[in-house]
């Protein structure tokens, strides 16, 4: 570990180590690649998922600037902002989420967990969204508040360390055993950013695919340079001298079907796959998506029966009781 990784701040906020499963029913099942699951749906904090590992150092920088409250952003159902709720309460912090579209009548889900968290909820239209965010900034500083903004997703060079040590944790665990790939869902970035500093750090040799959640209908390149950017700055933080580029990320499109927390057959089949010979929750927008991608590649060969991969569960599974209409057969 660099000199400065040793001196990272880090607010205990995860179980960790999560769990390195095999996911042996299912491997039967399709006849190979062999699968193994890493479990950061387990990561504890509020019913678990990606975001508590980067909130681990967010809120370590928020406490270490002396603010008092969290303000954060995202849809509707997002797992990140119940996290951060939750993690504000773990830290006697407030927490001020701005949510897209309107108040429902009836919050479930995450909606439901961010109030039980004791979240102040703005609800807004996405596209007045960051306007919203300054302006809630300087609002509470004029109260007398100090306010610390947490990008969507927790996706900036500090959030993504989470994922540059989570790649340590799993080389540990691996002990010498071989993955040669490991698939997971990226939307906002950090999670694939940090793992790929993190592939670097530990020592990590296999492919990372990441799987689009969103229909990204921008300039291809640009989400591959923002990763490159959340990676650099992490990596400087690292205190490590790689630079990362574009290049340094692979992203499989085209599993995005009608667009961000649009569930059809894939995220149906995947769920239902996935609960049915292990018993293990995926959620509707992310996991879900990516697991069920995964499943096609490996139906199409383009993952082949002589790997072996993993799944790394990013969590989410709270938004399932959101999305039972979709869901029920
Ligand atoms: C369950 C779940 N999986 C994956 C992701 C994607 O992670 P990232 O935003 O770091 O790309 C998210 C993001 O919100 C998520 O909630």
């Amino acid at each position: 570990m660099s000199a400065t990784a040793a001196k990272l701040s880090r607010c205990k906020l995860a179980h960790l180590p999560t769990p390195l499963e095999e996911l042996r029913t299912l491997t039967m099942k399709i006849g190979g690649p062999k699968i193994f699951i890493k479990r950061d749906d387990q990561t504890g904090l509020a019913l678990g998922g990606n975001k508590v590992r980067k909130l681990e150092f967010l809120l370590a920088d928020a406490l270490a600037q002396g603010c008092d409250t969290l303000i954060t952003l995202g849809a509707a159902q997002s797992n990140h902002c119940r996290q951060t709720a939750a993690a504000a309460a773990a830290c006697s912090l407030k927490c001020e989420l701005i949510l897209n579209g309107k108040k429902p009548e009836l919050p479930q889900g995450n909606l439901f967990l961010d109030e039980l968290f004791g979240a102040t909820i703005h609800w807004i239209e996405r596209s007045q969204r960051a306007a919203k965010s300054a302006e809630l900034m300087e609002s509470l500083t004029k109260e007398g508040r100090k306010p610390y903004l947490i990008p969507v997703g927790g996706s900036n060079g500090i959030g993504a360390l989470g994922y540059v040590t989570a790649m340590t944790e799993f080389m540990e665990q691996l002990n010498g055993r071989r993955i040669n790939r490991i698939v997971f869902g990226t939307s906002s970035g950090g999670t694939q950013a940090g793992m790929v500093v993190g592939a670097r750090v530990a020592g990590f040799k296999g492919q990372l695919t990441a799987i689009g959640i969103d229909k990204d209908e921008r300039d291809l390149n640009l989400y591959e340079q923002e990763l490159a950017e959340i990676a650099n700055d992490s990596a400087t933080r690292f205190g490590i001298a790689d630079r990362f580029t574009p290049k340094d990320f692979e992203v499989i499109r085209g599993y995005a079907g009608g667009g961000y927390g649009i569930v059809g057959d894939l995220e149906r089949n995947a769920i239902r796959t996935l609960a049915q010979t292990e018993g293990i929750l995926l959620d509707p927008v992310y996991a879900g998506r990516a697991f069920g991608a995964m499943l096609d590649m490996i139906q199409k060969g383009q993952i082949a029966a002589d790997e072996t991969v993993l799944f790394w569960h990013t969590g989410g599974a709270p938004a399932l009781f959101a999305y039972v209409k979709d869901l029920a057969i």
